[in-house]
């Protein structure tokens, strides 16, 4: 049996799973560092044409290592105030903005606060969670009248399409995106959160995706190289790959004469009626 196949027959969602990373983890926060680097110039891009400004109210669910957190209260500035929320949020404590409160808080069962938000955005967080609309629900419940709802999530077909070969880390993919769908995640979530927008009442919905062409060896690389290297003890005991596979493709992925595309980054829009 190839590795796809058995990933395939294994991949069907379970319930009453819990977040695929850990928190704990010794490389969490350079993890989480190495996915800002690959995705917050495009993030950024987007707020500034969603027109964020002075005395905006944000809210930032799932703010990891907090670049967006940061960004978003120099953005809205002293009139302005940004609530940054995460399960984690010990990564948090460098921003140290007066307009920038952290806050713990798990959005499966955590209250929001409610009409409060001109902006609530939240990326990679959505398609994590076993009860996506509950998650979108409450986050539509924050968001001010006229207020912007900004989701970001993935497609993760695309992930590692390649000129090296036609199947470059294909099994790869594979192996680890299969374990992770049965710890929750979905894969194709970025295509949900359009639905989910759709169906929320929302106004001015759209959507579009974007991609990164990723260096082998660069910051961005390292990002996948931390994601294989978290998955490779649950790939091993799983037989999906072995450690050497694991370590070739961590060698690919670390030269430069490689290049790769990202998943597809799906960006959702939405403004709560006034
Ligand atoms: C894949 S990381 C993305 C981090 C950040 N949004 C980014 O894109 O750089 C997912 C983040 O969501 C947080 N998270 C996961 N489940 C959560 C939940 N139920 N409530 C709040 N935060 C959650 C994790 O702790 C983690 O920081």
């Amino acid at each position: 049996m190839t590795v796809a196949e058995n990933v395939t027959e294994a991949a069907a969602p379970q319930s009453g799973v819990d977040y695929v990373f850990d928190p704990t983890w010794d490389q969490e926060t350079e993890r989480l560092r190495t996915n800002e680097a690959l995705w917050d110039a495009g993030t950024i891009e987007r707020l500034e044409r969603l027109g964020v400004g002075e005395g905006w109210s944000a809210l930032e669910i799932g703010a990891g290592s907090g670049s967006v957190a940061h960004w978003l209260g120099e953005r809205v500035g002293a009139t302005g105030r940004v609530m940054a929320v995460d399960l984690e949020t010990e990564r948090l404590g460098w921003i140290e903005r007066p307009n920038v409160e952290v806050a713990r808080l798990d959005l499966r069962t955590d209250e929001l606060p409610a009409e409060s938000f001109d902006l609530v955005h939240s990326r990679m967080v959505v398609q994590h969670l076993e009860d996506r609309p509950a998650a979108v629900a409450s986050m539509v419940k924050a968001l001010r009248p006229g207020g912007w709802l900004f989701l970001e999530d993935t497609d993760s077909l695309p992930l590692f399409r390649s000129a090296v070969s036609e199947d470059f880390l294909q099994d790869v993919r594979a192996a680890g995106y299969g374990l992770m769908r049965r710890s929750g995640h979905e894969p194709r979530g970025g295509h949900f959160d359009l639905q989910m927008a759709l169906e929320s009442g929302l106004e001015d919905v759209t959507a579009e995706g974007r991609t990164v062409m990723v260096r082998g060896g660069s910051d961005q690389a390292r990002h996948y190289m931390l994601w294989l290297e978290f998955m490779r003890p649950r790939i091993t005991a799983e037989g999906l790959l072995d450690d050497a596979r694991i370590d070739e493709a961590l060698r690919e992925m670390a030269d430069p004469a490689h290049r790769w595309l990202s998943q597809v980054l799906i960006s959702t829009f939405g403004r709560k009626p006034r």
